[in-house]
């Protein structure tokens, strides 16, 4: 059974045990181990079922950790740092050779990033050490945004939650890689825009994965249990406006339908913050199917997207 607790000191000593405790970002909830205790490390790869190809984000509480685990830290991303972090931003870098590869799955680059929700930040102090935590959910599983969601995905297990409310953010990180010879690159879109990074670093983002990548980006990710589809304006979907066992999601354009509705509107930000609860919450109903209308084209919704590819087929008009 998960627990959920909002004392500091009990996440602290479960951590200080090599134990994991799912603690609150202000993107999703992650599941948290020391990030200097190996042991602790494959216990989050055995409860995720994730495989050991797939490396950790690092969380960090403060700037000044970055020198305990990137071997460099240019200029770049000297001004990434400082104008995302806290936040939702998670940067790629040299790792030094004293970080365990279990961490960055074998690979010489370790993911850091300095969460910008209070919780997450006092659990960092207290504990004095960097967190790995990835996503707190089961493998291919939606991402957590709720103390409610995590206990769902371990309901089978022992697990201490750290209260922290519902996610801000919503997404995961933005992802970009900062690594010698090579130029910015972006591992995976989040609610930190590519256009906003290109004004902080004066110069362009390649979006091309290039010969780097984030290992867990290939794959269909964060599909919810029941079958989810998703189509543009120019697909008639009308059809299905009389089923009642049918889940929707729409951006602002809901239309009478039978079955059960959420309207997330057509605003980027919000969208994102709700979009995984939407998913959590139509998976838990008797539904037979979710069809999510797709939202427009555009920047400020590439992260969402970039999710909805992973979570939902396309239906073709
Ligand atoms: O918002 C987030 O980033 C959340 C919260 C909890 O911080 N964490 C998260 O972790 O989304 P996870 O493990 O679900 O996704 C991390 C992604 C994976 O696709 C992984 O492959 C990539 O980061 N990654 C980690 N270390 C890497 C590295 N050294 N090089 C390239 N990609 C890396
Ligand atoms: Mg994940």
């Amino acid at each position: 059974m998960a627990q959920i607790t909002d004392q500091i000191s009990l996440a602290v000593a479960t951590l200080n045990r090599g134990e994991l405790v799912a603690m609150p970002t202000e993107t999703v909830y992650g599941l948290a181990a020391d990030a200097s205790n190996e042991e602790a490390v494959a216990r989050v790869f055995a409860l995720k079922g994730r495989p050991a190809t797939n490396p950790l984000i690092v969380h960090l509480a403060e700037t000044s950790w970055v020198h305990d685990w990137a071997a460099e830290a240019g200029p770049d991303a000297e001004a990434l740092m400082a104008a995302f972090w806290p936040g939702p931003l998670t940067l790629v870098l040299p790792a030094k050779a004293n970080v365990s590869r279990a961490v960055t799955a074998g690979q010489d680059t370790v993911a850091l990033r300095v969460p910008a929700h209070p919780q997450a930040l006092a659990l960092l102090e207290e504990f004095g050490r960097a967190l790995v935590a990835p996503s707190a959910n089961k493998y291919m599983s939606i991402s957590p945004t709720s103390s409610d969601h995590v206990a769902r995905q371990f309901a089978g297990d022992e697990l201490l939650i750290l209260e922290g409310g519902n996610c801000e953010v919503g997404l995961e990180s933005t992802i970009v890689a900062l690594l010698p010879g090579d130029e910015p690159r972006l591992l995976r879109p989040g609610m930190v825009s590519v256009a906003s990074l290109e004004a902080v670093l004066g110069k362009a983002v390649v979006q091309q994965s290039g010969g780097v990548v984030a290992p867990g980006q290939h794959h269909k990710h964060y599909s919810p249990g029941l079958p989810c589809f998703r189509y543009g304006a120019d697909t008639d979907v009308s059809h299905l406006y009389q089923a009642s066992d049918i889940g929707w999601i729409f951006c602002g354009n809901a239309v009478p339908v039978s079955g059960k509705v959420i309207e997330l509107g057509a605003n980027p930000d919000l969208y994102a913050q709700g979009l995984y609860d939407a998913l959590y919450r139509l998976d838990h109903d008797a539904l037979s199917a979710i069809y999510i209308a797709e939202p427009p084209k555009g920047p400020e919704w590439q992260a969402v997207h970039n999710r909805l590819e992973r979570a939902a087929k396309p239906l073709s008009s």
